[in-house]
């Protein structure tokens, strides 16, 4: 289990004077990261708010879970470096890691991996609750309801104030999400849906899930299940990115962890987001031939065209996305061993980024490859139609969502989320009846 979580201790503070006023705030040291400085008593104490769109300087809970250092492009899981992760462990282990703070003891490892692959399925009824969406819907809009719809299957696990209810939500989510993601595939392509099997592993299920029919036996390439799992540990958790501050965001209310799990889905959609794996490949079949990038870089680099980059930039990182490095690695070891070669979008891919980090505007701008550059030529290898990149990626991350979502529950400072504004419109002002305006 993780340590205790100890009350920040303040090592100085900061002395804010405006107006006549000057309000003393607490500067707090993480274990890695910039100082903090603790803004709470602002309001009380200055009657003043802070000003922060987009939450670019602001810290909004204390976490143990995931560190990023933007600058030297670094990632930790709970201490440990995402590349060893990605080389070493497996996804599963990756969960408990998330989960519960520390490695698991062979002992724990086969108990964890049986109690999640022990609600691998879901209620029968919920086959008709996807029978009712068109099948051309986006399998992101059918996981966003479906996960919704969780919380009017699963009645023992909506209680947040009970600790076993909440971890039997997250065993529920984490075994199911695949499922889930792989009958919304099955759904859009008129075939039937495949049960779990649970004597694979959690990546080889998946694919199992995904590609198998049955009119005929399909055995799982270890390659690809090894590269899949490696996907799911790439993307399992990102600290407080924009879906995972909505989960939190949801859950502040006290809404149940279904309800804020297809919230987070919801917001990962975006292209800004997790739909820039989407449109990032959907970029590079747009280039399609590498004599096209410079046409495509002049584009990004005009203010006058909302084109950007896909796949490319990042709040955090200004280096190297540390993601990125072992997916490019992992792209060439897939296409290799698929026997895929000459693939021309990796091609692009290839020629896009040379050119981009050798280009003033991105070198300027720190802009590198992320996560999202590279997935999606290893998900098209296997098989996968872009509409499933994103599903792919919230299945992954759910692990990320539901610990930080556990994480807030039992955190004694949490409250509602209830974020200030900047009024700018109109002070108040009489009603005028319509014959008069
Ligand atoms: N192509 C061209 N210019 C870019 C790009 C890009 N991909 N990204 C940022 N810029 C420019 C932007 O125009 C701005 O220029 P200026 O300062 O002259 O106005 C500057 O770089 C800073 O950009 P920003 O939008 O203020 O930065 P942000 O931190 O708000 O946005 C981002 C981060 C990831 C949304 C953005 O880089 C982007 O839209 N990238 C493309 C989409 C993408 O790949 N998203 C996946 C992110 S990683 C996985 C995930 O989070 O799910």
């Amino acid at each position: 289990m993780p340590e205790a979580k100890k009350s920040p201790v303040a090592k100085s503070t900061a002395t804010l004077t405006f107006d006549n006023k000057s309000v003393e705030l607490p500067i707090y040291s993480p274990s890695a990261g910039p100082d903090v400085i603790d803004i709470r008593k602002l309001y009380a104490q200055g009657d003043v708010f802070t000003y922060d769109p987009g939450f670019t300087s602001t810290a909004s809970c204390e976490s143990t879970i995931t560190f990023i250092d933007g600058d030297k492009g670094e990632l930790l899981y709970r201490g440990y470096p995402i590349d060893q992760l990605a080389e070493q462990s497996s996804y599963i282990e990756v969960c408990y890691l998330l989960l519960y703070g520390e490695l698991p003891s062979a002992k724990q490892m086969s108990e964890f991996r049986q109690r999640v692959t022990r609600h691998t399925m879901v209620h029968e009824q919920m086959h008709y609750f996807f029978r009712g969406f068109r099948r051309d819907a986006h399998p992101m809009a059918t996981m966003v309801g479906v996960v919704g719809a969780m919380s009017a299957f699963y009645h023992d696990s909506l209680d947040i104030t009970d600790e076993w209810q909440r971890e039997v939500a997250a065993i529920r989510m984490i075994a199911k999400m695949p499922t889930i993601a792989a009958m919304a595939y099955k759904y859009a392509i008129g075939q039937p849906f495949v049960y779990p099997r649970n004597d694979l592993d959690y990546a080889a299920n998946f694919l199992h899930m995904c590609f198998s029919v049955p009119a005929e036996p399909y055995e799982v390439n270890p390659i690809l299940s090894k590269a899949m799992d490696r996907i799911f540990t790439l993307h399992a958790d990102h600290e407080q990115n924009a879906s995972t501050s909505t989960v939190r965001l949801a859950g502040s209310s006290g809404a149940n962890p279904f309800a804020c799990i297809a919230a987070g889905i919801a917001c990962l959609w975006g292209p800004a987001h997790g739909g820039a794996n989407q449109a990032c490949l959907e970029m590079l079949r747009e280039i399609g031939t590498v004599d096209r990038i410079p046409e495509f870089i002049a584009r990004a680099k005009d203010k006058n065209d909302p084109f950007r980059l896909m796949g490319f930039g990042h709040r955090v990182y200004k280096n190297f996305d540390p993601r990125a490095k072992v997916m490019k690695e992992s792209a060439d070891e897939v296409l290799d061993l698929l026997g895929i070669h000459d693939n021309e979008t990796l091609k692009v891919a290839k020629e896009l980024e040379r050119i981009a980090l050798e280009d003033e505007y991105f070198v300027e701008k720190k802009l590198y490859p992320n996560v999202d550059f590279y997935s999606g030529i290893i998900l098209e290898a296997m098989g996968f139609p872009t509409s499933m990149f994103t599903p792919i990626f919230a299945l992954s991350r759910t692990v990320g969502w539901i610990s930080q979502w556990k994480e807030m529950i039992a955190d004694e400072a949490q409250k509602i989320g209830r974020p200030r504004q900047l009024y700018v419109g109109a002070t108040k002002r009489d009603y005028v009846n319509i014959s008069k305006r």
